[in-house]
């Protein structure tokens, strides 16, 4: 089969967490042509004349969708689903307007709200909801990769609250949102679409390893990133025997599939948790098309149910054909 692997235009002095695009794109190139497909790789360019003269030139029968961002935006990268279903092309992953929705994060936690499914209590400008006395994450509204996120994110207070989102905002621009800190545990728990259906791969914990008591437990942008720094030696991806915890991660599977049904997703996804010190599970963010990088939480997730990664990549392409 004829793919093509589009992916984000990154900038040769980009940041680690964007370079990372282009590390997948060519893994996943690789695994595609280790079973016998003829993979080619292509930035996506914004402008459909562009992209329909790169479509008219390698003739894919599928594109492997890998474009996490467009100038650096990852709220824009919705419009791509769009652009191909106008070139009547089939792609991998999700379409335009579930990533949007779940790509905008206080949109996408009024949407779970609504259905009755549990997410943190969170808060907007002008922050007028934000209590004194509650520990609060200041994050991106539509940002991914932990960005803005490190110890100073995580404050008590409004007051503090404003001063924080005030200088991400001028830092990094764009709009900021407040959500309870659930202290707890954490969880990442992969999808991919089967038959139509999803399933739900083996579970991991992110275990914060001999973390000081005061630091707040967070996967920040140095545990993802930042190789040297002890954020990212000290959170450690687990996977433990579900027969260890089945009530938890048989909630944790309902809820991630129940999601995946609201949200209509497609493809393959990840849905990142937090569980209260009191076992409650709060779903954190729902990520369509998630990183698909070798090391990446989806790729452990699909070797810990024994594919390999080749394999886990020729059935999301499935999914893309299936369906379509
Ligand atoms: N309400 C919260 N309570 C506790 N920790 C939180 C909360 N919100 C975020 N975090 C921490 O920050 C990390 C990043 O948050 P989140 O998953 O919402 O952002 P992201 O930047 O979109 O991440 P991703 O790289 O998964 O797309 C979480 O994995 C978690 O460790
Ligand atoms: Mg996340």
């Amino acid at each position: 089969m004829r793919v093509l692997v589009l992916h984000s235009d990154v900038a040769p002095d980009a940041p680690p967490d964007e370079q990372d695009t282009l590390v997948a794109a060519d893994a996943v190139a690789d695994a595609l042509a280790s079973r016998g497909h003829r993979a080619s790789l292509s930035p996506f360019v914004f402008d459909l004349e562009t992209l329909r003269s790169v479509i008219a030139e390698y003739r894919p029968d599928v594109v492997f969708n890998m474009v996490e961002a467009i100038f650096r935006h990852c709220e824009l990268a919705a419009i791509v689903p769009t652009l191909l279903e106008k070139l009547n092309v089939p792609y991998t992953g999700c379409p335009s307007a579930p990533m949007a929705m779940a790509g905008d994060k206080p949109l996408a936690k009024k949407f779970l709200r609504l259905a009755g499914l549990p997410t943190p209590d969170w808060d907007e400008v002008p922050y007028n909801n934000t209590a004194h006395d509650v520990r609060y994450v200041v994050k991106s509204a539509t940002e991914d990769a932990s960005l803005g996120l490190d110890g100073g994110a995580v404050v008590t207070g409004r007051d503090a609250v404003l001063q924080r989102a005030g200088s991400s905002h001028r830092k990094h621009g764009g709009r900021w949102f407040v959500e309870a800190y659930i202290e707890g545990r954490e969880f990442n728990i992969s999808v991919l679409e089967e038959n139509g259906e999803p399933r739900v791969l083996p579970i991991p914990e992110m275990v914060f390893h001999n973390w000081d008591a005061n630091r707040p437990r967070i996967v920040g942008y140095d545990a993802k990133w930042s190789e040297a720094s002890p954020e990212y030696n000290q959170t450690i991806r687990q996977f433990r025997s579900e027969a260890e915890e089945p009530a938890l991660y048989r909630k944790l599977t309902e809820l991630s599939t129940v999601a995946w049904r609201l949200f209509r997703l497609k493809g393959f996804a990840r849905v990142d948790f937090r569980v209260s010190e009191a076992g409650e599970p709060f779903i954190l963010e729902i990520n369509p098309n998630p990183c698909l990088e070798p090391g990446s939480g989806f790729a452990a997730a699909a070797e810990a149910a024994g594919m390999d990664y080749a394999e886990a990549i020729e059935r999301i392409l499935a999914a893309a054909l299936a369906t379509r």
